[in-house]
């Protein structure tokens, strides 16, 4: 059994003061919850003072990016150490406006999943095709190329540092969610291609999760595909009361 794995990333919003309202909104209202990984993202300049509220918290803080250097003159930039000292358990890596508005490419983006599982933090490794493609016939190619090369040289016990988000990029943003069976085909593909690469004890563990336009209202569906694991939530993680009800997904 996978353990659920429920992930907000919120992008650029939300000042410190905002941020910490929000975690410790979603502090009080998820004590409960035991059964499932939580964890938000917020803005670089927001993560320590949303860390002291989670020092004690089932709730962990991931970062929305990295640099794969660990110092040095890269003016501008932050490090997996530095993510990781400032309290973070996750990193994102290679998510879609990444790749599209900042050109990051595979051999970039596997560069920061190997810097991010060497300082032992979870990086969660985001993939997905355009609308171009998917309507190219071209889905599975993109998908195979992003999981080949970005998880290019990680051996198979590393893999237990990896969670694959699977967000089509046609779906980020849109209020166009993947329909439940397009999602579960998708994400059947990469679990049988990390089998694959690696083998099948490491494919039936690594989490894959979901992500585009999950919202209150479509995340049960989606949690009940097999091969679903959790969510990546965009806009409706920035509010305490839709992120919580996605938390609460009712998957049985
Ligand atoms: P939305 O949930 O706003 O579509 O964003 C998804 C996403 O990009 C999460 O990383």
């Amino acid at each position: 059994m996978r353990r659920p794995f429920i992930a907000g990333n919120w992008k650029l919003h939300k000042t410190t003061a905002e941020a910490v309202a929000l975690v410790e909104a979603l502090d009080s209202g998820l004590t409960d919850v035991a059964d499932r990984d939580i964890v938000v993202a917020p803005v670089f300049t927001a993560l320590t003072s949303a860390a002291s509220v989670l020092s004690d918290s089932n709730i962990a803080l991931a970062a929305q990016n990295c640099y794969p250097e660990n110092q040095g003159a890269f003016t501008g930039e932050v490090s997996p150490a530095l993510l990781k000292d400032a309290g973070c358990r996750y990193v994102i890596v290679g998510h879609s406006e990444r790749r599209q508005l900042f050109g990051e490419t595979d051999a970039f983006i596997n560069r920061k999943v190997r810097a991010v599982l060497d300082t032992g933090m979870t990086v969660i490794l985001c993939i997905g095709e355009t609308l171009e493609e998917r309507e190219g016939d071209k889905t599975f190619e993109v998908l195979e190329r992003q999981v080949r090369e970005g998880l290019q040289d990680i051996g198979a016990a590393a893999m237990d540092g990896v969670v694959i988000a699977y967000e089509p990029v046609w779906a980020i943003g849109t209020g166009k969610t993947a329909s439940d069976a397009q999602a579960q085909q998708a994400h059947d593909f990469i679990r049988r291609l990390i089998a694959d690469l690696f083998d099948k004890q490491v494919a039936e563990r690594v989490r894959i999760v979901y992500g585009g336009s999950v919202k209150p209202g479509n995340v049960d569906g989606l949690l009940r595909q097999p091969d679903i694991d959790g969510a990546l939530v965009g806009g409706a993680s920035l509010k305490a009361e839709d992120f919580m009800r996605i938390v609460r997904f009712e998957a049985g």
